[in-house]
């Protein structure tokens, strides 16, 4: 394998994962950022993302002389890199257009400092056509820009990496695209070699398709509470059908996170752009938001009683608070959607999550209190509603809970718990399309 010099520009989650482990491939890398102080503390080794083997890799990258960090883009490329990752954020603009002003920005910069040859590689998700407006920006002939999407889960984002299901590399330059594609060559994933457009339209349709898996599984669970049938058999016995699979088949409160929402969004917007109207992810998404109510109305039933029941001033205990377990993203998360809508309908909540300490300040927590401990959380509660996937609320004392609350009833919007011990605890315990 060719041992490549790499810069990254952005050490966020993806920037910083792609960083430690290419140099954990053997690459010699650079990594750059406009936030001096996290350049510094990048430089001692300290990592301030919690993310799974992430601090093991930076720190080994160090101290084997082949990762460093650099205040800019402008010092990463005087590295003389011969490939350039960008992972610099793309956030959703007006109208659920992502906003590419970050990406310019680092292409101005670098414009006229890139060596001759080098390749720049696209691995932010950006809208189609984002690497040639790049080539049209950077306007350089002898400078390829490939797109290289990344499929990085939060919490197993060093896994994903070192694990992939496929590498997806995609330009006008067969050679340039060759090239990135080769960083990844120890890692014997299958490897899909197309232009740019195709290449940044698989993120997108990738992303989509498991919004919709999830939709889809969440509506089913519905169908199994009014049938009486029960959700876990119904996707075990589809699951098995190799071309279904058993992965993200679990309902839940509705899907969230830095990406579903918003590459389902854009995937609209670029198909209202390309005069098609995109029905299944306008369904999809609209199944997600009547997801979030409908867990309301499912904590409502359980606590009043009733279907149009009140919940004003009604103390509820929410468990997890984070997007999903294993990490402390807060960012769209359903816990927080379902919290805010609960809080609208006029009930007091207490949260608890193992990730999140009382201090936590985020501005979609403002609804609610934030306990550090579970038992605390549940005092005089009228319900414990799970939100978040949690292994560790398996473990808790369900009996010293069920003592704690004022009723003892869980809603478990995640099928967490085992029903048998939330019961025997004393609990009435509610899941998702469970008879
Ligand atoms: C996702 C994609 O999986 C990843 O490939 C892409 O690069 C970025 O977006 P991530 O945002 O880290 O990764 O979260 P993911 O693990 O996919 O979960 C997304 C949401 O779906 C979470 O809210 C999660 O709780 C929910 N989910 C997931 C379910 O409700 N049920 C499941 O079975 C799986």
């Amino acid at each position: 394998m060719f041992v490549r010099r790499i810069a990254v520009i952005g050490t966020g989650y993806v920037g910083l994962t792609t960083g430690a482990c290419l140099a954990s491939l053997g690459h010699d890398v650079v990594c750059a950022d406009v936030d001096a102080d996290k350049v510094k503390r990048l430089t001692a080794g300290e990592v301030d993302i919690l993310e799974p083997g992430l601090a093991d890799l930076v720190a080994e990258g160090i101290a084997a002389g082949r990762l460093s960090f650099v205040l800019g883009a402008a010092n990463a490329v005087q590295h003389a890199p011969e490939v350039m990752f960008l992972c610099v954020p793309t956030p959703m603009g007006v109208g659920g257009v992502a906003d590419l002003s970050i990406v310019e920005s680092v292409v101005e910069e670098v414009r006229e400092l890139l060596p001759v040859d080098c390749v720049v590689v696209n691995k932010s998700t950006v809208p189609v056509g984002t690497a040639e407006r790049t080539e049209e920006l950077l306007d350089r002939a002898d400078v390829a820009v490939v797109s290289n999407p990344e499929f990085l889960r939060e919490g197993s984002a060093v896994y994903d990496f070192l694990n992939p299901d496929r590498i997806v590399v995609g330009g006008r330059q067969q050679d340039a695209a060759e090239r990135v594609a080769a960083l990844y060559a120890k890692l014997g994933a299958p490897t899909v070699l197309t232009d740019a457009p195709s290449a940044e339209l698989v993120k997108y349709a990738a992303n989509c398709f498991l919004a919709m898996k999830l939709s889809y599984v969440n509506a089913v669970a519905e169908l199994c509470d009014r049938l009486g049938a029960n959700i876990s058999d119904v996707t075990e016995g589809m699951g098995y059908d190799k071309r279904i699979g058993q992965a993200f088949l679990q309902p839940g409160p509705g899907w969230g996170g830095s990406c579903l929402p918003k590459d389902t969004s854009a995937m609209v917007q670029l198909a209202d752009a390309a005069d098609f109207e995109f029905r299944l992810i306008r369904a999809t998404i609209d199944t997600n938001t009547r997801q979030r109510q409908r867990m309301v109305e499912k904590v409502r039933l359980a606590v009043t009683g009733k279907r149009n029941g009140s919940l004003s001033r009604r103390k509820l205990a929410l468990f997890g608070l984070t997007f999903k377990a294993g990490t402390d993203d807060l960012r769209d998360s359903p816990a927080l959607a379902v919290a805010a809508l609960l809080r609208q309908a006029g009930a007091d909540l207490v949260g608890y999550d193992p990730a999140l300490k009382p201090e936590t300040r985020h501005p979609d927590l403002s609804s609610v209190t934030v306990a550090d401990d579970p038992y605390e959380a549940a005092k005089d509660a009228e319900a414990v509603v799970v939100l978040t996937e949690w292994p560790e609320f398996r473990s808790l004392d369900w009996s010293r809970l069920a003592d704690s609350v004022r009723n003892p009833i869980v809603v478990d919007t995640r099928n967490l718990l085992d029903p048998a011990v939330a019961r025997r605890a004393g609990f009435q315990w509610i899941g998702l399309g469970k008879p």
